[in-house]
């Protein structure tokens, strides 16, 4: 009676390999050998038909009552296994939540970026709105519309980054004034923030590449005083509610008069100290009440409009209020420099 025999040693071997799997991947192959449609008992079953008639219904019987074991065990087997699984990756993926955080390291402002914001605020507080304008220039934008001859020495090629004749790399962000104008009907109250370029070479407090800020206020009836008022706001602003202001007489092609206007030292009050140089005041922009020439080439008349108009270096602005004496500081991206600007 041979395949009696054969089902049971099926039914051991199928049930040994079941318990035997360590886990889903192994049980798999076990479940193709013994139960699969080309497992051993289909096999077993395909030969049910050279039985004697009597045998058939015991063997048949006994066949169903093996498979059905099978695929029991089998079933159970698969489910514990899978359990197994997802309780050992749930494990593995706990989260301890009392372990230390990493600390998220957000970045910070440069201070030069912190400098042209303060600056900024100020000025956006008494109406003015920042604009910008292109760094690579027309030398008409940057010279001819600024009242600047065509002999002026800021031209010089020694002085100036000439792209064509016709084009510059800005040497000043007073071009923008001239956009401005040309663009804009007055009132007009802007700023202009950005950089400049000059052929200079890297010292201490020298930088081919610098920053400026720019302001321009046209109106009806402005006047000098109009210009100290807003800039000594400025001043104390940024600098300190004590600070004094004074002009000093000077040139500029665009404006008419033009200025030069110092602070009284912050670090000493204005006693001299090594900030100021002994001096007790530090120049701070340059200034003027707008040349009636640049008006009228931008369209505006200066019968019926005048305005001031002012630029300060970014750079000379921050070294003096956080004491930096290398304006290459704020180039060199050293962290261990920029780190003290951190909050
Ligand atoms: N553009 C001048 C410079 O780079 C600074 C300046 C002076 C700007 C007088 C002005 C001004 O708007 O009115 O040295």
């Amino acid at each position: 009676m041979g395949m009696r025999e054969d089902l049971e040693r099926i039914r051991e071997e199928a049930l040994e390999a079941i318990k035997a799997a360590g886990n889903e991947q192994e049980l798999e192959p076990v479940r193709i050998r013994y139960s699969g449609k080309k497992g051993a008992l289909t096999a077993i079953l395909k030969t049910m038909g050279k039985l004697s008639a009597e045998e058939r219904p015991v063997m048949g019987q006994l066949a169903n009552e093996v498979r059905a074991q099978i695929e029991e065990k089998l079933g159970e087997r698969f489910e514990a296994l899978r359990a197994a699984a997802l309780e050992e990756k749930l494990k593995a993926e706990t989260l301890d939540v009392t372990m230390p955080g990493k600390a998220p390291k957000p970045g910070f402002r440069h201070p030069l970026t912190t400098t042209i914001s303060d600056v900024r605020r100020v000025f956006e507080s008494m109406g003015f709105q920042t604009v910008e304008g292109p760094e690579v220039e027309l030398a008409y934008y940057n010279f001819d519309a600024l009242n600047t001859s065509a002999d002026h020495p800021a031209r010089d090629p020694q002085d100036t980054f000439y792209i064509t004749d016709d084009v510059v790399l800005r040497t000043q962000t007073s071009s923008v004034q001239v956009r401005t104008m040309q663009g804009k009907e007055p009132p007009i109250r802007v700023i202009a923030p950005g950089r400049v370029y000059r052929n200079d070479d890297l010292d201490a407090t020298h930088s081919p590449l610098f920053h400026q800020i720019e302001g321009l206020l046209i109106d009806k009836g402005v006047r000098m005083s109009d210009l100290k008022g807003y800039l000594e706001v400025f001043a104390q602003s940024i600098f300190g509610e004590e600070t004094r202001v004074r002009f000093r007489p000077h040139h500029f092609p665009f404006t008419e008069p033009s200025a030069e206007m110092d602070v009284s030292c912050f670090a000493c009050g204005g006693k001299g100290c090594r900030l100021c140089k002994g001096e007790g005041w530090i120049e701070i922009l340059g200034c003027g009440m707008v040349h009636p020439n640049v008006l009228r080439d931008c369209g505006i008349s200066p019968e019926v409009y005048s305005g001031f108009a002012f630029g300060m270096g970014v750079e000379r602005i921050a070294m003096l209020r956080y004491k930096i004496d290398e304006i290459r500081k704020f180039y060199d991206n050293d962290l261990r420099f920029l780190s003290q600007f951190n909050g």
